[in-house]
């Protein structure tokens, strides 16, 4: 028994796949922020020294592709190979950004999405564990297979909430679906967007809705990330002292500090 301990306990000091973390950013609707926070996060998440991968896991419209402007033969998550995929295969089929992250595109049309499986994923994040320290999942609003392969993997799904009424609505139905999945409440973390804007609704009435107190918010940021996303450049480098910029530095900063993940947490 203590040979098998200490087996186990050199196995996981020595691997990397424990200490890389997969984080969805997630909604079941769509224009609540997902995009926009993905990007900044992974930057922020980046100049806090992690190694950070980002995924367009949006894989119809590839949301991040419009945001960086990247030319449309640039290589996406159709390029890796889907039998053997190894790490010298990333090189040529990241899209290395100025702002110091690299990510991984979306197909560039739309039907190619379909190109994807389920077990592509598995594959694709697996090996992306062993690279990065951080792996930041860009979402679409539905739930499929791919997106369930998605957020399986994920050791912490940040489900975007805002003050509106059908935000809330799905998110609570989308709480259901997750606790007959089986996932612990403790791999969803609720991050509020445009906090500052409640529109009528009062934080008591989304907190009781909710079941909790959202662990994280973001403010409005207005012009600035209207023009940081139409520039392609993330706010959090453009105007680091910005208040949202400020939010989202945190943000990253209890996303890293948020307790260790303990080995396989957030798989079935
Ligand atoms: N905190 C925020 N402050 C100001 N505008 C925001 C904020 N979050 C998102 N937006 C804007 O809302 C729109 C939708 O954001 P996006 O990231 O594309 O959402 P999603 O990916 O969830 O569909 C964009 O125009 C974006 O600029
Ligand atoms: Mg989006």
């Amino acid at each position: 028994m203590s040979r098998i301990a200490a087996v186990r306990k050199e196995f996981a000091a020595s691997s990397d796949v424990a200490a890389a973390r997969v984080l969805s950013m997630f909604a079941p609707k769509g224009g609540v922020g997902r995009t926009t926070i993905a990007f900044n996060l992974a930057v922020a998440l980046g100049q806090l020294g992690q190694k950070t991968v980002l995924i367009d896991g949006s894989l119809q419209f590839g949301d991040l592709r419009s945001f960086l402007k990247v030319p449309n033969d640039a290589p996406s998550i159709l390029d890796l190979p889907t039998d053997r995929i190894a790490e010298s295969d990333l090189s040529d089929v990241l899209w290395r950004d100025p702002s110091g992250i690299d990510i991984l595109l979306a197909p560039p049309r739309i039907e190619m999405a379909e190109m994807v499986t389920a077990r592509d994923v598995d594959k694709i994040l697996s090996l992306l564990r062993r690279v990065y320290q951080t792996i930041v999942i860009d979402m679409s609003a539905i739930i499929s297979d791919v997106n369930l392969a998605f957020l399986d993997a994920s050791d912490t799904i940040i489900e975007i909430v805002t003050y509106d009424s059908t935000t809330i609505h799905n998110t609570i139905a989308m709480a259901d679906t997750f606790r007959s999945i089986g996932y612990p409440a403790s791999k969803v973390r609720y991050l509020v967007n445009r906090a500052d804007n409640p529109g009528g609704i009062e934080p008591d009435d989304l907190h009781r809705a909710l079941g909790r107190i959202p662990e994280h918010r973001v403010v409005s940021g207005g012009e600035l990330v209207v023009r940081s996303n139409n520039d392609g450049v993330p706010f959090v480098l453009a105007d680091p002292a910005a208040p949202i910029s400020l939010d989202i530095a945190r943000v990253a900063a209890e996303l890293i500090g948020a307790a260790q993940v303990p080995v396989g947490a957030g798989r079935r």
